[in-house]
C-alpha cells in the first residue's frame, strides 16, 4: 500500500512574533518561496503523492489559496483543521480519516532537507513499525534526542534532554506502519498538556520497532522556528541558487521530473502562473531540455 503523507503547518509559531501574527510561519518567505514548499517538495521527491496538509482555523484556506488541490503539480492534496495546537502526535488524530488503513510518514512544515534523499527512500521501502532519523548537531539538547548501541539498536529517545546521551537529533520526518495510529489514539497529554511525538516513539520502542536511519552530513537539515533560522534558510537557499541557477523546491519542477505531471500538463499548469522570475525559471526547463 503506498505511503500516505502529512504535513503539520499549524502551531503558534509564538517565536517568529510579530511575524506570525498576521499569517503562519510556514507561509513566511524563504528567500523566493514560502516555507511550506520545501517540506511540501521532500514528500514529492520521495514519491508520495497523496498529502493531508494538517494547519489552524485561520490559515487553512491561505494554504489552500496558494496550492490548491495539489493537481497543478500531479498530486493529491488535502486539507484539515487543528482546532488547537495539541501536539505533533494530534496530527493523527486530525487525520485519522484520511490515513486509513495505509502506513504514512509525517513532515512538519517548518523543516527544510537539501541533499539526496536516499535516506528517507531507504526509510519508506524497509520500514516495518517506525522509522526516525538520527542528525548530528551541535545542540542536541534543543531536540528530541537518539541514543543508538554499537549494533545500530535504539538504547534511549529523549526529549529536549539537559544533558543529551548523544549529538543525535531526530528531524522533523518520520515514517509510521499503520500502528501509529492507534497509538496516537490511546496517548494521554504529557505535562506541558501537549501529545507527544516522543512518547508515539517511545511505544514503538517498547515493542522494538523503532528504527533508525542516519542522515550523512551530505545532508543539509534546517529548522526555521527562529528569525534567526528562519534568516538562516533564506541565505542558504539564495547562495546553492545562486550558484547552480537551479531552484530549491520548486513544485512544478519536481512534478515533472517525477513524472507526476507530462509535459503538456507541465505547460498548462506554468502557463497559469503570473510574470516572474518563478514562471521563466519553469519556461526555461523546456527549452533547456535538461532536467538534473
Ligand atoms: P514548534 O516549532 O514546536 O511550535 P510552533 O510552530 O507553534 O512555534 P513556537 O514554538 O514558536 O510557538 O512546531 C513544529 C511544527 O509543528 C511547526 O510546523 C508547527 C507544527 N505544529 C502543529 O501544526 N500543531 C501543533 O500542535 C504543534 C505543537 C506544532
Amino acid at each position: 500500500m503506498a505511503t500516505k503523507g502529512i504535513i503539520l503547518a499549524g502551531g503558534s509559531g509564538s517565536r517568529l512574533y510579530p511575524m506570525t501574527s498576521a499569517f503562519s510561519k510556514q507561509l513566511q518567505p524563504v528567500y523566493d518561496k514560502p516555507l511550506i514548499y520545501y517540506p511540501l517538495s521532500t514528500l514529492m521527491l520521495v514519491g508520495i503523492r497523496d498529502i493531508l496538509l494538517i494547519s489552524t482555523p485561520q490559515d487553512t484556506p491561505n494554504f489552500e489559496r496558494l496550492l490548491g488541490d495539489g493537481s497543478r503539480y500531479g498530486i493529491s492534496l488535502s486539507y484539515a483543521v487543528q482546532d488547537a495546537p495539541r501536539g505533533l502526535a494530534d496530527a493523527f488524530r486530525v487525520g485519522k480519516d484520511f490515513v486509513g488503513g495505509s502506513p504514512v510518514s509525517l513532515i512538519l512544515g517548518d523543516n527544510l532537507f537539501f541533499g539526496k534523499l536516499d535516506f528517507y527512500r531507504r526509510a519508506l521501502a524497509n520500514n516495518t513499525g517506525a522509522t526516525v532519523f538520527g542528525y548530528p548537531v551541535t545542540d542536541a539538547e534543543r531536540y528530541g534526542v537518539v541514543e543508538m548501541g554499537p549494533d545500530g539498536k535504539v538504547l534511549s529517545i529523549e526529549e529536549k534532554p539537559a544533558k543529551p546521551k548523544s549529538n543525535l537529533a531526530i528531524p522533523g520526518l518520520y515514517v509510521y506502519n499503520n500502528d501509529v495510529m492507534q497509538i496516537a489514539a490511546d496517548l494521554q497529554p504529557s505535562k506541558r498538556g501537549e501529545l507527544e511525538i516522543t512518547d508515539v516513539h517511545q511505544a514503538y520502542l517498547k515493542q522494538g520497532a523503532l528504527n533508525v536511519e542516519l542522515i550523512g552530513r551530505g545532508v543539509a537539515w534546517l529548522d526555521t522556528g527562529t528569525p534567526e533560522s528562519l534568516l538562516d534558510a533564506g541565505v542558504f537557499v539564495h547562495a546553492i541558487e545562486k550558484r547552480q541557477g537551479l531552484k530549491i523546491g520548486c513544485l512544478e519542477e519536481i512534478a515533472l521530473q517525477q513524472g507526476f505531471l507530462s509535459t503538456d500538463e507541465f505547460k498548462t499548469s506554468i502557463g497559469m502562473l503570473p510574470k516572474s522570475s518563478y514562471r521563466t525559471y519553469c519556461e526555461s526547463l523546456l527549452s533547456n531540455g535538461t532536467i538534473l
